[in-house]
């Protein structure tokens, strides 16, 4: 058998070919199916593929300022000028996966391609035909676009006014949605606002990690984050109000959390951990009384006091803004990646401000925990499950995507210890959905195609299928892993492997 599975994976070149799906008979005595209406997908980003960074009228974005200018910030110095040219070769995309039987492909909208100032006083109309032409691919391969309007890449232009920590950017981005809404709504029924906010306003505005490296630790991050839960809640309130009677389409964001644990059984550690970091974008939209957690607001006014502030860092919202925020979501994107254990620090010492001196406490990595090719990643499978049921009770059992859960290695196409990630997440879920522990609606791979991954360039891998980057052609090749997922998604149940 695994045999069998090896030979037809090696035996696939191209996207356009599509994987033999080999359905394990140990399976067939078993009843653990996904539900019927359960969806799979494929997730990609924008910056990450797209590559034609400035061909045809498109504005350059933090992204590719960040690379060119400190190509040093970049482990193997490159940048995604060309990537994996899903500008000319969306089509191989697509194909890979309808190939996987896939029912929907989540894709991001590069702002600058279509807004290239990021205002709407300059429509790239070649910017609006790429997104045209890739939609409709999507559509008639009978496959679903979610899109994301945000996944990391700011306009250049916009961030010469201050980027996401000028709140005039509500306003651009409004704008934006409204001209997505105008021109893709008629066939995006799954709208995704920003993806990760807390990861880009920390990485980006609170540290130089990411673009655009402002480094403004303790203020920046949740200037960031303010402006992103307004600009999103007037993005759905938009929609709601001019366009979902004619479409009937969803709008949700996209938040990146881990789960914790503590060995002492600490409950109110872990809450804490979970408030910094899933609550801070999760509570004011999500939970019925809105706004930031407590112990985000306590914790940090009385930081802000000690610093010798009379404010606290982080804003606060009007009552009005509560409101608008309140409830200003269809469905709550999750990407799960891996977990911690937690453990809290002594009182922070010191003045200088950060996320990391507010959130006091301190992530432990388990020995038996498998890594991957990313420091950052380790194999926690319970922890999906857990962070699902975790969703479920504080917020009211919202509506759930799995909007990424992904591996990373070297490149392998025999990706057993990516498919091994894969089984043992989707078993969690699987049990999640069954013992209806979670409003959980579909799941997404990240990703679908190896691809460029931020400050890690092109030397970790996440996709399901490789890119051949020394060939102008870019082929795509399906690993293994393909093969697992056509499964998954073809027959709904989870194929044992050894
Ligand atoms: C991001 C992706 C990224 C992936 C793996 C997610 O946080 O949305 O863009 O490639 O993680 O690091």
């Amino acid at each position: 058998m695994l045999k069998s599975i090896l030979i037809c994976i090696l035996g696939a070149t191209i996207a356009t070919k599509a994987p033999e799906v080999v359905v394990d008979s140990r399976q067939n005595a078993s009843d653990r199916f996904f539900p019927g209406d359960f969806l799979f997908g494929a997730s990609t980003a924008a910056y990450q593929i797209e590559g034609a960074w400035n061909l045809d009228g498109k504005g350059p974005n933090i992204w590719d300022e960040f690379t060119h200018s400190h190509p040093e910030k970049i482990v193997d110095h490159e940048n995604a000028d060309v990537t994996t040219n899903s500008y000319e070769f969306y089509l191989d995309d697509v194909e890979a996966v309808k190939n996987l039987s896939m029912n929907f492909y989540r894709i991001s909208i590069a702002w600058s391609r279509i807004l290239p100032t990021g205002d709407i006083a300059n429509i790239n109309e070649k910017g609006i035909e790429y997104y045209n032409k890739l939609i409709d691919a999507i559509i008639n391969h009978k496959l679903e676009p979610m899109v994301t309007m945000y996944h990391y890449d700011l306009p250049q232009d916009l961030q010469k006014l201050g980027g996401l920590t000028n709140s005039i950017v509500i306003s651009y981005f409004e704008a934006y949605a409204n001209l997505l809404y105008d021109r893709f709504g008629d066939r995006v029924k799954y709208w995704i606002t920003f993806n990760e906010p807390g990861d880009f306003c920390t990485a980006g505005y609170g540290a130089d990690q990411h673009a655009p490296a402002v480094n403004a630790h303790g203020v920046g991050e949740y200037l960031c984050g303010h402006n992103v839960l307004k600009a999103h809640a007037v993005a759905y309130r938009l929609y709601r109000s001019s366009y979902y009677e004619q479409y009937k389409g969803q709008v949700g964001i996209t938040l990146s959390s881990r789960f914790f644990y503590s060995d002492s059984n600490d409950t109110h550690t872990v809450d804490r951990a979970m408030q910094f970091s899933l609550g801070w974008f999760a509570n004011p939209i999500f939970s019925p009384a809105g706004n930031y957690p407590a112990i985000m607001i306590t914790s940090i006014a009385s930081n802000s006091i000690r610093e010798g502030r009379s404010w606290s860092r982080l804003p606060s919202f009007t009552d009005k803004w509560i409101e608008t925020i309140r409830g200003s979501a269809d469905f709550l994107g999750l990407n799960y990646y891996t977990s911690r254990y937690v453990e809290v620090n002594p009182e922070p010492k010191g003045t200088n401000p950060s996320y990391e001196r507010d959130i006091n406490l301190k992530f432990v990595i388990k020995p038996e925990w498998k890594p991957s090719a990313s420091n950052w990643l380790y194999s926690v499978p319970k922890g999906i499950g857990d962070i699902l049921r975790w969703i479920k009770e504080e917020y009211n059992n919202p509506e759930v995507f799995i909007t990424e859960n992904g591996w990373s290695d070297h490149g392998e196409l025999d990706d057993d210890d990516r498919i091994a990630y894969l089984h043992d997440h989707l078993e969690q879920i699987l049990d999640v959905v069954l013992s209806d522990e979670s409003n959980l609606k579909g799941y997404t791979v990240w990703s679908i195609i190896d691809n460029f991954e931020w400050t890690q360039g092109y030397t970790e891998k996440f996709g399901l299928y490789s890119v051949n980057m020394s060939s102008p052609r870019r082929e795509r090749t399906a690993k293994k892993s393909a093969n697992f997922m056509a499964t998954v998604a073809s027959t709904h149940r989870i194929p044992e492997i050894n």
